[in-house]
């Protein structure tokens, strides 16, 4: 059972807490992945505060119980009574804004729950500084007799540094019995959870306590902590990622979203941010600085500063530097994309190239085909996406426009700043452009006929050998 009902007022946000991304996934979709790898049957979620937007998260997987007003923990799982009621297993209950906590240590907990006669087992930890946490009380012997929260603690009770994760087993039964009795006689008026712990100690039942990592037990009540939670998880995942074969430059510069796949041997520079579900295969390059989503990279690519989102780039391709791959482009491989080079919409073959300043939308595009700079297909005239079809083996010359719907057939040519706007056939050469026209003189006498359009010579007092020189002197 997860409490996500809460507002997290320290958050200051429109949203609900709990759908906050840490290192790209929402606080309490960490919560639900790791429950399933625990081996969670059934997950119910305590929604309340923009409750559509964790519905939306969490999917249809699990079930959901309204705590209309949010009256605290303990009145947020007396709402999910009903799905308590009349069995007699174990209750898992965790906090929806935890997101580091491993299914290991969730196992572990319960394996010391099943082991004993435990009423509950506390899942705690030894925190470096404990402030805002509720504290384990315990006795001379050591047993924990409650739980204090830091508001309502006194000055010795502060001291304690063994904090409640808010993470628990219960025994069900008990649970229920103890969550009827709590009242809301604490500083935030409050129904807590916590004061269930004192409950079934004084009904005489054995509560334990499950030590783990602070680390693991992190809760994020505010963007400060949803950043430090952010990095350390973004670590976990580069460990991984390491442990696997990647090599990663710096992990603290580079940020890769739970999901992404990443092949051995492949290096991530710093700056680099992966997201989505970007699979990259092995032995590539990727970064510094470069930006995918969404994006599947073939063995051996190199993405250097670039961009490609929802698309697909073979293998042994060299993307890179200023490189904008947009969605639904799929690239063959050994393809050269440089420099300011979008792509959008678009189909490009085997060894293309497209090195400086292009833009192709919308597009689909042989084997072969050389871009010159500046080419421009022009898909779109104002109302609708037209397609630019170019063949294997195509030659286009630098500052070319290609008015789309237009085809340049294998193995023709387009001669460098031409206008292409009808087919050009197969091994022919397109020239559209204007003929050249050479004025003799024409500079010379332009002057002698305005000479208010020449430059005063002032403004090139202390200039030497400017070109226009020569013609002040004729004057
Ligand atoms: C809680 C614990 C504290 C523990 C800490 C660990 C209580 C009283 N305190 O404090 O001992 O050290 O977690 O992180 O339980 N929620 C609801 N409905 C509510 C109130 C809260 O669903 O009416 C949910 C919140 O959305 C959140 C979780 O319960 O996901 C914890 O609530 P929060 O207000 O963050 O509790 P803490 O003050 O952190
Ligand atoms: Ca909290």
């Amino acid at each position: 059972m997860v409490m996500a009902a809460g507002e997290g007022k320290r958050m200051n946000s429109k949203h609900s807490k709990v759908v906050q991304k840490a290192a790209g996934k929402p606080l309490v979709c960490w919560v639900a992945d790791t429950l399933r790898e625990a081996g969670a049957l059934e997950q119910v979620y305590i929604v309340g505060f923009r409750q559509e937007e964790v519905r939306a998260v969490l999917g249809e997987d699990v079930a959901f119980v309204l705590q209309e007003q949010q009256l605290g923990t303990g009145h947020a799982v007396l709402q999910a009574a009903p799905f308590l009621e009349g069995r007699n297993g174990c209750t898992i209950i965790l906090p929806g804004d935890a997101p580091m906590i491993t299914p290991e240590t969730l196992r572990a907990a319960i394996d010391m729950f099943s082991r004993d006669e435990y009423g509950a087992v506390v899942v705690s930890a030894q925190a470096p500084d404990p402030t805002g946490y509720g504290r384990l009380v315990r006795d001379a012997e050591g047993n924990v007799v409650r739980i204090v929260e830091e508001r309502d603690a006194s000055d010795e009770e502060k001291k304690i540094r063994e904090i409640n994760s808010s993470i628990y087993c219960f025994r069900t039964p008990l649970l229920l019995s103890a969550l009827g009795r709590i009242d809301a006689k604490n500083s935030q008026k409050e129904y807590y959870l916590t004061d269930t712990i004192e409950i079934l100690i004084h009904d005489g039942h054995k509560v334990g306590s499950y030590l783990t990592d602070f680390d693991e037990t992190r809760g994020v009540n505010d963007r400060v902590e949803l950043e430090a939670t952010g990095k350390l998880l973004n670590q976990r995942i580069c460990k991984r990622h390491m442990r696997a074969g990647v090599q990663i430059i710096d992990m603290e510069r580079t940020w890769i979203d739970p999901i992404a796949v990443i092949g051995r041997d492949t290096t991530i520079y710093p700056g680099t941010i992966i997201r989505g579900e970007t699979v990259i295969a092995e032995d590539c390059i990727i970064g510094p600085d470069s930006h995918l989503d969404g994006a599947i990279i073939g063995e051996g690519t190199e993405i250097f500063q670039s961009t490609a989102i929802d698309c697909t780039i073979g293998k042994f391709c060299q993307i890179g530097p200023f490189s904008h791959i947009r969605p639904k482009s799929v690239l063959g491989s050994n393809i050269t994309i440089g420099a300011y080079v979008e792509i959008k919409n678009s189909k490009m073959g085997d060894f293309s190239r497209a090195r400086h300043l292009t833009y192709v939308g919308d597009s689909k595009v042989g084997r072969n085909v050389n871009f010159g700079c500046g080419t421009v297909t022009c898909n779109y005239d104002g109302q609708d996406k037209t397609t630019c079809i170019i063949g294997d083996n195509v030659f286009i010359g630098g500052n070319s426009n290609l008015i789309s719907p237009v085809h340049l057939h294998d193995n023709s040519y387009v001669a460098a700043g031409s206008t292409i706007t009808e087919d050009v056939p197969e091994l022919g050469l397109a020239i559209a452009r204007t003929h050249q026209v050479i004025k003799e003189n024409w500079v010379a006498q332009k002057n002698r006929l305005r000479s208010s359009d020449l430059i005063p010579p002032d403004r090139f007092r202390g200039y030497k050998g400017t070109p226009t020189d020569h013609m002040h002197k004729e004057e």
